[in-house]
């Protein structure tokens, strides 16, 4: 029976989400199940996080149910034999000649991991090419002065590329989150990095009941398909890391990672705080896009009208994220 195809595009590359660090404790052995396919992620115990193709070259073992790292290696559970986190089989304790092949070349898919933000951040790209660009820092997430980040996680029938095409989509802001738009503000294209900054004053009500007026402003960096940093400023200060990560070509997971200048807890400004992070994940956030994403299709040449934001200028951008054949408008000629 055909399927509908909801995405006629596949998995983007780019860096992405796969744990955040402190959740993989050094001897920490995981299954995971990305970019549509099996893996394991570990930490050795010098400390470095890796990610392989779960199932081992060898008989095929899945090296995430029951394999043990030693040292700076994974062993897998069946007969033992040994990778390092480059993918590299450096041991068979049986062997007496080990095969030449594991001298040359990684025999497990390895996955290039990087570890910044607090986030273990795993490499993905279709044809395998090493990565083409690197994770940007953010120092609410890298620096000291900043709360203990407050996560939220989703899960549902989507891409990356529909999530973030959402910021650009002006018109939704009244009729989904029941709030004018955030304006676009001024936009820079560079290569793989877009980065908006929108200015703006938001009129509040003190508690003593003067209105004040405080400048406000809104900024985003998107990296790639996979990394998105917004920072608000205005009543509050909070720092976002948006991250979604293809399990499928039409299923994602969805991660926010908020922080805020360090403050005391049930001060009326953090209290702000946390009604800004309440917004953000409900109806006026993100939980009002996804029964919307979870049931859309992606249409490659939408009907588009003056008063929708500039859809088709960020597709352009996004477009560079496919290989050559896997782009929304190339499939869709076919
Ligand atoms: S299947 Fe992994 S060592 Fe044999
Ligand atoms: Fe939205």
């Amino acid at each position: 029976m055909a399927m509908l195809q909801r995405f006629p595009m596949d998995i983007p590359f780019g860096w992405f989400f796969v744990s955040y660090s402190d959740e993989l404790a050094i001897g920490n052995v995981k299954p995971v199940h990305y970019f549509g396919r099996d893996q394991v992620l570990f930490r050795t115990e010098e400390g470095e996080a890796g990610m392989l193709d779960a199932y081992c070259p060898h008989l095929g073992a899945h090296m995430g149910h029951g394999g043990k790292v030693e040292g700076n290696k994974l062993r897998c559970p069946f007969h033992s034999w040994a990778f390092r986190p480059d993918g590299f089989c450096v041991d068979i304790p049986y062997a007496k000649a080990i095969p030449p092949i594991t001298k040359r070349e990684p025999i497990a898919r390895p996955y290039p991991v990087v570890e910044k933000n607090g986030v273990v951040w795993a490499w993905y790209h279709p044809e395998r090419v090493e990565p083409l660009f690197d994770v940007i820092e953010h120092a609410p997430f890298s620096e000291a002065g900043w709360a203990q980040p407050i996560r939220r996680f989703w899960s549902f029938a989507s891409n990356p590329q529909e999530i973030a095409e959402n910021g650009v989509d002006f018109a939704h802001f009244q009729y989904v989150h029941m709030m004018e738009a955030v304006p676009e503000g001024n936009t820079v294209y560079d290569g793989h990095v877009r980065r908006s900054e929108a200015h703006g004053q938001r009129t509040v009500k003190l508690p003593d009941g003067v209105e004040k007026v405080i400048p406000s402003s809104v900024q985003t960096i998107q990296n790639g398909a996979g990394q998105k940093f917004t920072q608000l400023r205005g009543v509050v200060t909070l720092s976002l890391m948006v991250l979604a990560t293809p399990v499928e070509a039409d299923q994602v997971e969805l991660r926010f990672c908020f922080t805020y200048p360090e403050m005391e807890e049930g001060s009326p400004e953090h209290q702000a705080v946390m009604m800004a992070i309440a917004n953000t994940c409900g109806q006026s956030g993100v939980e009002g896009d996804i029964p919307i994403w979870n049931h859309k299709i992606h249409r490659v040449r939408p009907l588009l009208c003056d008063g929708d934001g500039p859809i088709l200028r960020f597709r352009r951008y996004f477009e560079q994220f496919y290989v050559e054949g896997d782009t929304p408008r190339q499939i869709a000629a076919v």
